[in-house]
């Protein structure tokens, strides 16, 4: 089998499992709508809870911003709404998608190492929005349901950024692919890290091959080769400086600025790495 016929067939067998009552593999962007707040709390039983977090999309390297919100642990509401088998497997990642495109692929294991909270309401505030200072948008609108995690209980997870607090979630399902295993064979083991890396950081917005969001959903495996080392992490570092206004965030910017660069290089390589796709497919 070529690469291209591989490709082909692994990009065409993209498929998530769908919520609540239609367990069904569907194509991704098909899921049943997910019930709305009084109907997840009627199911739930019970009423939401009080939680404070470091908000990454208010917060900088210096300045940790606490917000408080309601809302549920998502364990129980991922139990719910995917059934309690499902999505606790090794290896799916849990998918959120958001109103305008942006998709947030976790991996499972991460919800039983750390606490996560899905989140219907802001305490203390006149709506249910936040500033994303890093996509230069203001308040803007986290419903009907925004995941968040319990990073003060685990700072290590405030360097990360909000990467994996998908807001605006319209849908969620389950993903048994991830880009790693989109990867032609002898790639697999080098570029497994990078790969996950550019899945959380990058693919939330844009897609390599078919395989991403649909926020910006342009081929970093295209864009990206016609970028010099300069000119990628010039953008990827400070999109702000090099296009004022733009909505594309820096990289992990709560993080040390070295880590950051590293983390820069590291997806560069990848990207330049993965070979294109003859057809974008998957859409
Ligand atoms: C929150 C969504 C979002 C994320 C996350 C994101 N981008 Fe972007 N990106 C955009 C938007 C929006 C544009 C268009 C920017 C503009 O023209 O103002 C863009 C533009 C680009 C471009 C120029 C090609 C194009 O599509 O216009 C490249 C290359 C790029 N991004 C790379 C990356 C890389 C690499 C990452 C991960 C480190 C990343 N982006 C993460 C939203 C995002």
């Amino acid at each position: 089998m070529t690469h291209h016929s591989l490709w082909h067939s692994l990009l065409r067998g993209l498929k998530v499992a769908t919520v609540g009552w239609a367990v069904a593999t569907l194509p991704i962007g098909q899921a049943a709508p997910l019930p709305d707040k009084a109907a997840l709390e009627q199911t739930l039983q019970r009423a939401p809870q009080r939680l404070t977090v470091i908000e990454p999309h208010l917060s900088t390297r210096d300045d940790h911003v606490r917000v408080q919100y309601l809302g549920w642990p998502a364990e129980v509401v991922l139990d719910k709404l995917l059934g309690a088998t499902a999505w606790r497997k090794p290896g799916v990642d849990v998918e959120f998608r958001a109103l305008d495109g942006y998709v947030s692929r976790i991996p499972a294991e991460r919800f039983t190492q750390y606490q996560a909270y899905w989140v219907v309401d802001r305490v203390g505030h006149p709506s249910f929005t936040v500033d994303n200072l890093k996509q230069n948008e203001k308040a803007v609108s986290l419903g009907p349901y925004y995941l968040v995690w319990d990073n003060i209980q685990a700072p290590e997870l405030v360097p990360e950024g909000g990467s994996f607090w998908p807001y605006q979630v319209a849908d969620i399902g389950v993903s048994e692919t991830r880009l790693q295993s989109l990867l032609p064979g002898q790639m697999v083991e080098r570029y497994k890290a990078a790969a996950a890396d550019a899945q959380k950081h990058c693919l939330n917005c844009h897609q390599v091959n078919g395989f991403g969001g649909d926020k910006r959903p342009t081929n970093l495996a295209q864009e990206v080769k016609k970028l010099t080392d300069a000119e990628f992490h010039a953008w990827v570092m400070e999109p702000n400086r090099v296009k004022p206004g733009t909505t594309m965030p820096p990289l992990a910017d709560a993080m040390p600025q070295a880590d950051r660069t590293a983390l820069a290089s590291r997806l560069l390589d990848y990207l330049r790495a993965v070979p294109v796709a003859p057809q974008p497919a998957a859409k």
